[in-house]
């Protein structure tokens, strides 16, 4: 089985971030989210892997050639986001018999191997994973019939015809690649794979489905890459490689070699600490993931997620917050008193 994982898209509503940044390598517990789904697919069997890239390919080829995966990896580049049907007819020359495609944003703790072997052992043309959800009208949503068959799949409906979300994993045998030709763009101008699972379903092709018993994310919106950083986070093992001088360390925590934590800094975990930090008379509080090099001085920060360079100087008490690569936050000192900011487009500030 290969395996076709997407990393495309402009993030729009992750900006600012994503202007600077593709979504899928915004870090979640320090490690880009793409990661979690090359290490799922990979987990599943798959040796061979196409990424179908984006606006930012350069960025995306570097971050994944940085490590040595189990597999080999090849770029995909999409020219324009057509939708995610349009991205297995671009990868059709990749494709084999038997794929699996992965949305490089979606990030579960159950991996996909499981599921992956329902598929196969099932023979079925299609197979989707579900999951129950509170706000179903967001996402593509199954109807079940009675006997457990897959009635119809309908794309974010106004009116669900059920609670089960389709999660952003599939697995297809190339009947989808006619599927996808077959169909036509939706009211937001995409092929939309869920139109295309449906068209193969009405063609009395076997679709099949798993259940995600637990916890899935759609990390689209900054809220929910502060829930994946929760979520992941809550099994993080407790490991101190850098120097902490003193101070307070309480819970789990996870501080990585070359960071320096002086003795009146406090530390609550779950809460991950990258390398080469420096963390000064401060107070790291639960659910925050500080990236590498990052100084904390003097500052309180909690359920955050910091990323790499960024600075926190007098900052006062941030939380809730997603502190972009190289963001420096610092109490001023000069007069006028006021608060001074630069700040890029569509950024938000609340004070
Ligand atoms: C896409 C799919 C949708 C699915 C979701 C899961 O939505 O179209 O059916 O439930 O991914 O992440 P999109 O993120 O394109 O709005």
């Amino acid at each position: 089985m290969k395996g076709l994982i997407l990393s495309g898209g402009y993030g729009t509503r992750l900006r600012p971030i994503t202007y600077s940044q593709q979504k899928q390598l915004i870090p979640v517990a320090n490690k880009p989210i793409l990661f979690y789904a090359i290490e799922d697919v990979i987990e599943a069997g798959a040796k061979e892997i196409g990424i179908i890239v984006g606006p930012n390919k350069e960025q995306v080829m570097e971050t994944v050639r940085s490590v040595d995966w189990n597999a080999d990896i090849d770029f995909i580049y999409q020219g324009e986001p057509k939708g995610l049907a349009h991205t297995i007819l671009i990868a059709k020359n990749f494709l084999d018999d038997e794929f699996v495609m992965y949305l490089g944003d979606n990030i579960l703790r159950e991996g996909i191997a499981e599921h992956a072997n329902k598929f196969k052992a099932n023979n079925y043309d299609a197979s989707i994973m579900l999951t129950e959800v509170e706000n179903p009208q967001e996402f593509g949503v199954a109807d079940i019939n009675e006997d457990g068959t897959i009635k119809r799949l309908v794309e974010k409906p106004k009116d669900p015809p059920s609670n089960l979300a389709l999660v952003g994993i599939y697995f297809f045998k190339l009947a989808i690649l006619e599927a996808c030709k077959s169909i036509k763009p939706s009211w937001r101008d995409e092929l939309e794979i869920t139109d295309a699972i449906q068209w193969l379903i009405e063609k009395g092709y076997e679709v099949g489905w798993t259940k995600v018993e637990d916890w899935w994310k759609d990390t689209g919106k900054p809220d929910d890459i502060f829930e994946a950083n929760r979520l992941i986070l809550d099994d993080l093992a407790h490991e101190i490689r850098g120097v902490v001088k003193g101070g307070e360390i309480r819970g789990r925590v996870s501080i990585d070699t070359g960071t320096i934590v002086n003795e009146k800094s406090v530390i609550k975990g779950p809460a991950l600490i990258g390398r080469d930090c420096l963390i000064r008379d401060s107070y790291i509080g639960p659910y925050t993931s500080i990236g590498n090099n990052c100084e904390i001085l003097n500052s309180e920060v909690e359920d955050s997620v910091v990323m790499d360079g960024a600075k926190l100087i007098n900052a006062g008490n941030i939380v809730d917050s997603m502190i972009g690569r190289g963001a420096v936050i610092e109490k001023n000192k000069r007069l006028p008193k006021g608060s001074k900011f630069i700040i890029g487009d569509n950024s938000w500030v609340r004070i």
